[in-house]
């Protein structure tokens, strides 16, 4: 198989999967007991959501080693690429059923690797539908995915060049001041938009041009989102819509990969508020 056969057979086997996730979510709203190597609680739809990601990734012929920021290590599964999941991006959403996402990036380097090393990258939205967002080769495709099929919606998505939302992750008053600042100076041209899952966040950044972050806080200089799993993927879609991504100095994609789990700050979103962003972080 080519590069381009692999990549996609990944996004097929990420949208034939998303029937089977939405089906299991209603039974396993509860928590799992464990941990992830975050920290952080899992539900037990986590668990399902990463085992079953897990089988239909692994047995893409070209996948080398599938990733998870539910598991400790890497999965090794033969020659090809890495692939990086996030099996449900905003979890905690499930209970009051909210938007939730898969997040999966395809790097062509050992992870950790540097957002450079992406080939592509996308995600899913389990909202009223369910929709992919898919970038490769230097654009973004958006896709409708019915019984786990993707026919495509938009085949060519750019960030529009008016913004007009923003959504600021992390406790108002845990936000450094010059994070404070430039969300007053942003707040009075667009419309506040916090859904609580990267996902549904950034998704309405890439529809209606605005800007998402999860900043630097006080309490936590590295913020709360994964690079290889949350930010490098998401970030490596918005610039290729077009927009801007960032750690606070520069693209999130040439921050330097130490770690599998490892944090950053992200910024997402159109060019000129992020360039302002940078300026006001300096
Ligand atoms: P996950 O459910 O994969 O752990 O991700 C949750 C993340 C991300 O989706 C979202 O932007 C952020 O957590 C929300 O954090 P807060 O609850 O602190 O706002
Ligand atoms: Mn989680
Ligand atoms: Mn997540
Ligand atoms: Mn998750």
């Amino acid at each position: 198989m080519t590069g381009t056969d692999t990549v996609a057979a990944i996004r097929a086997a990420v949208a034939g999967a998303t029937p089977d996730i939405r089906a299991g979510l209603p039974g396993r709203r509860e928590q799992a007991g464990t941990e992830n190597p975050s920290g952080e609680r899992r539900l037990a739809a986590d668990e399902y959501a990463d085992e079953l990601l897990a089988e239909r990734l692994g047995a893409v012929d070209g996948v080398g080693t599938y990733a998870s920021e539910e598991r400790e290590a890497v999965v090794d599964t033969g020659e090809g690429y890495a692939v990086a999941v996030d099996p449900l991006d905003g979890s905690s959403n499930l209970k009051p059923n909210n938007v939730m996402g898969t997040i999966v990036g395809v790097y062509d380097a050992d992870l950790p690797a540097s957002g450079r090393d992406l080939v592509a990258a996308g995600y899913v939205l389990y909202g009223p539908i369910t929709t992919m967002a898919f970038a490769h080769e230097g654009s973004v495709t958006e896709y409708l995915i019915e019984n786990g099929e993707p026919t495509v919606l938009n085949g060519d998505v750019t960030l529009p060049d008016d913004p007009t939302v923003y959504g600021f992750g992390g406790r108002v008053p845990d936000w450094p001041a010059d994070v404070a600042a430039y969300v007053d100076e942003v707040e009075s041209a667009l419309k506040l938009r916090y859904g609580g899952a990267m996902i549904g966040d950034v998704n309405q950044v890439l529809t209606y041009g605005g800007v998402f972050a999860y900043p630097a806080l006080q309490s936590a200089p590295e913020g709360k989102l994964r690079l290889q799993f949350e930010c490098n993927p998401v970030g490596y879609v918005i610039e290729c819509a077009g927009g801007r991504s960032s750690d606070g100095s520069g693209s999130v994609l040439d921050v330097d990969p130490t770690a599998l789990h490892q944090r950053t700050p992200v910024y997402l979103g159109n060019e000129g508020l992020i360039d302002r962003l940078e300026a006001a972080l300096d």
